[in-house]
Parts: C-alpha cells; structure tokens; sequence
C-alpha cells in the first residue's frame, strides 16, 4: 500500500480587522460579566442592525446627533460613515472602559461619561440643535421611570422634526403607551433584522402630531 503523506493545513493567522473584532466581543463579553443589567448583551449589535440605526441620518443637514450607550462603537462608525462630520457627533456611555475605548477608537468624537438620563448637563449642543438620538441604551432592563427620564431628556435636545431611534430584541416597542402619552411622544416600527445576535427590531419615537 503506498504511503500518503497527510496534507498538513496552512494556519491562516488572523488579520488586524479579526484581531479587533475578537478584541471588540471579549471587551463586550467581559462588560457584560460585570455588569449584565447595564451592557445587557453579551455581543455588540451587527452591521446590519447599525444601518438601519442610522438610516434618519441626514448628514447634509447642520443638526447634531446623539449617541446613547456607545458601548464598543459599531453605532458611533456607521453614523460616521453616513457622512455626518465627527464635530457633530457626541457619544454618551458611562461605562468607564467603553468610553475610554471610543476615545481611542474616535478620536475626533466627543465621548460623554454622563447617564443618559442628565445628558443635557454635558451636551456641546444646545436644546434644538439635535436631529436624530441614536439609542442603543438597554431600556428592556430599566423601568418607567427611567424610560420617561431619557425620552424628556432626549426630546429637549432634538428639534421639531426630530427623531429618537431605538432598537430592542422583542416585536414591540420598549416603552409603554402611557408613558409615551404623558410626554406627548409616538412610535412606529422603523426597521426589523434577524441578522444580529438576537434578532432586533427598531423603533422611531417622535413628537405627536408631527
Ligand atoms: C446593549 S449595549 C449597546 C452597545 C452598542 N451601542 C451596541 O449596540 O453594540 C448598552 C450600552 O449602554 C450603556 N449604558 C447603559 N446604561 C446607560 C446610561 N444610563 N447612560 C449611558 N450609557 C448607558 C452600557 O454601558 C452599554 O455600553
């Protein structure tokens, strides 16, 4: 019988966008294992779920936006790559080690280590100068008050026409009707992708009647 060497396999080693990508889902991980309420997932959101975040973008448009629970990024660079100038741009996120990582990562964004709920306090913008808040906050773990706390805050930064993007792992909105009523807000469905880990919907929040 003759003898068939074994085909040895070539070990691809892992390329600098894999290598920060591992990096980016072991800082999530790890974020999570602290503090499971805060981080609420144990993997950043997808590509796919970050484009329809930011689909509202008008980049053209001399509104600010807002970023909400930065965490390691993936919203804060596809807003960025909408064409929306960085200068425009703040990111809040109170975890310590997400905001030092998006300082590291955006350089030229200004991160805010400021709750979601006083984010006024700390905004370069002034109320009405924001377009779009882009919300990857995990309002599933908190409780009505806190959700009417972050909408009113929200809503005093965004302008008439402006809109608070949301997106949560069930078919239905994150926040419940009556609170949306006492703050004179609405919602509809914005967009739905099963490719994130879990499957997740997004929702627009906006002032009735507009
Ligand atoms: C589900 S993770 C989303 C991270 C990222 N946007 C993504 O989609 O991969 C929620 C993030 O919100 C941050 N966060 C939670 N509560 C917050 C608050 N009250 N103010 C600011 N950031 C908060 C957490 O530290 C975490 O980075």
């Amino acid at each position: 019988m003759q003898y068939k060497p074994k085909r040895s396999r070539a070990i691809a080693l892992p390329n600098s966008e894999f290598r920060a990508r591992a990096t980016e889902y072991l800082d999530f991980l790890a974020a999570w294992v602290k503090k499971p309420r805060q981080t609420a997932s144990v993997v950043p959101s997808s590509r796919y779920l970050a484009r329809l975040m930011v689909a509202q973008i008008d980049p053209l448009d001399s509104g600010r936006v807002l970023e909400l629970g930065g965490g390691t990024g993936v919203f804060t660079r596809a807003i960025l790559a909408t064409g929306l100038p960085a200068d425009r741009l703040e990111v809040v996120e109170i975890n310590p080690g997400f905001a030092r990582g998006l300082r590291r990562h955006f350089p030229t964004v200004s991160v805010l280590e400021t709750p979601a709920q006083i984010v006024s306090t700390a905004t370069a913008g002034e109320p009405g100068d924001y377009q779009t808040v882009v919300s990857g906050l995990p309002l599933l773990a908190m409780d009505r008050g806190m959700h009417a706390d972050i909408l009113s805050e929200s809503f005093r930064m965004l302008r008439p026409g402006g809109s608070f993007v949301q997106f949560t792992y069930s078919m239905r909105p994150p926040v419940n009707r009556e609170v949306l009523d006492a703050l004179g807000l609405d919602v509809e469905r914005a967009g739905q992708t099963v490719r994130n880990f879990p499957p997740a919907t997004v929702f627009r929040f906006f002032r009735q009647g507009e």
